[in-house]
């Protein structure tokens, strides 16, 4: 009856079904993988973003593939503000990256095809791809006081049937930034094999420090057919509002084609609605308030992290450019899914095993930098306490 491509295991993992079991039992919970910006104590201009979604021009239908212009002009003027200037032609607005990644997928691979994709890194990605028929093949991100893409290694897994690498800028939840000199031999790699570069930069506005050594953004890129996804998701703590976008760039032939070929993948499902068109212009403007309150809450809970992590713990945390995210590396006495069960149980901690982001070795967890200040330092307080007790 059913597509092997929806063959997933459907039954939720241990640590789900402990959580479920704690929240059936109205346990009470500190949750540090809160990341939903909606539910974090963030103050939103409630009444500005209800009066743009009511814009009386919603009311005719004048489709566009790309998205209505005024909401593309909106977005280049978006990047403009970082000096970067952008044809609104080259931009498509669509319902979510996910979609723009769809519509990349499909532009560029054939079922079976392969695209190359950080380890570890968002756990879409696999659904992403496999619901296109294309398959992912991690490359390896090392730490050795940041992290850095294993370009050796990258470079051996790029077979005959890779059609694009994926960068994510800064990564989600590893929080590094690509640095030039990796764009340059990823954009190698891209023009002697024919392929193209797929940048994710939904958290690139969070970045904690300035380095020159960093990309500062993958959509002025010509040397390689590129792809550059963002949204407001993240730009403007606005998930629910499902609009993102896709900047292309490129070799202007291949630009060419490119546009061509995706007008009529976006014109064969026109998805955002003109209500919400209309709207990104307010809606991206809602940054300027939300920013500040994000950086504002992700340094004091770092602050926090470090202040705790300062009086010889077993725990530390690995170094953290921009993002949502801290990644604590524990004793790998348990596994992380072990640690994961045993900190909900016993203390009524939620946390991420590092298993959910794919790290590629045990005695990682994840937290959300966003939870609020109470939450994340009680709750920081019970895992450090935890890990010392079982040492
Ligand atoms: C790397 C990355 N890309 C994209 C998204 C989601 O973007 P959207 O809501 O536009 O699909 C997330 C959400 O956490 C993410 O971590």
């Amino acid at each position: 009856m059913f597509s092997s491509r929806t063959n997933w295991r459907l039954t939720p993992n241990r640590l789900s079904r402990e959580i479920e079991e704690l929240r059936r039992k109205e346990r009470p919970l500190l949750d540090l993988t809160e990341s939903n910006p909606t539910r974090c104590g963030f103050v939103f201009d409630k009444q500005g973003i209800l009066e743009a979604l009511a814009n009386p021009q919603a009311l005719s239908y004048t489709p566009d593939p790309r998205g209505l212009l005024p909401a593309r002009r909106a977005v280049a003027s978006y990047y403009a503000e970082r000096g970067i200037t952008l044809d609104p032609g080259h931009i498509f607005l669509t319902t979510s990256t996910s979609e723009a990644y769809s519509y990349v997928f499909r532009l560029l691979a054939d079922p079976g095809d392969t695209i190359l994709v950080p380890q570890p890194s968002y756990p879409l990605f696999d659904f992403l791809a496999g619901l296109n028929d294309v398959r992912v093949i991690p490359y390896p991100l090392i730490y050795d006081q940041g992290w850095q893409i294993d370009l050796p290694t990258l470079e051996k897994r790029l077979e005959a049937r890779a059609r694009a690498i994926l960068v994510v800028h800064p990564n989600n939840p590893t929080k590094t930034f690509v640095r030039r000199r990796e764009l340059a031999e990823l954009l190698a790699f891209c023009q002697r094999k024919d392929m193209a570069l797929v940048a994710d930069e939904v958290f690139a506005d969070y970045s904690l420090a300035v380095d020159p050594q960093r990309v500062f953004t993958h959509a002025t890129v010509t040397e390689a057919l590129t792809f550059t996804l963002s949204g407001l998701s993240k730009i403007s703590a606005l998930p629910q509002m499902k609009l993102a976008w896709l900047v292309v760039n490129g070799p202007a032939q291949l630009l060419r084609s490119s546009l061509a070929r995706l007008e009529i993948i976006a014109d064969t499902y026109l998805s955002l609605s003109a209500p919400l068109a209309l709207a990104l212009p307010a809606l991206l403007e809602t940054r300027r308030t939300l920013q500040p309150q994000i950086r504002e809450r992700v340094a004091s809970n770092l602050q926090l992290l470090d202040a705790r992590l300062a009086v010889n713990q077993p725990v530390s945390r690995l170094g953290v450019e921009g993002g949502w995210y801290a990644v604590l590396r524990l004793p790998s006495i348990r596994t992380d899914e072990e640690w994961a069960i045993e900190l909900a149980r016993k203390d009524g901690v939620v946390v991420h095993p590092g298993h959910f982001f794919d790290f590629s070795s045990e005695g990682y967890l994840v937290v959300s930098l966003l939870a609020e200040r109470g939450v994340f330092d009680e709750g920081l307080a019970r895992i450090l306490s935890r890990v010392a007790g079982s040492q």
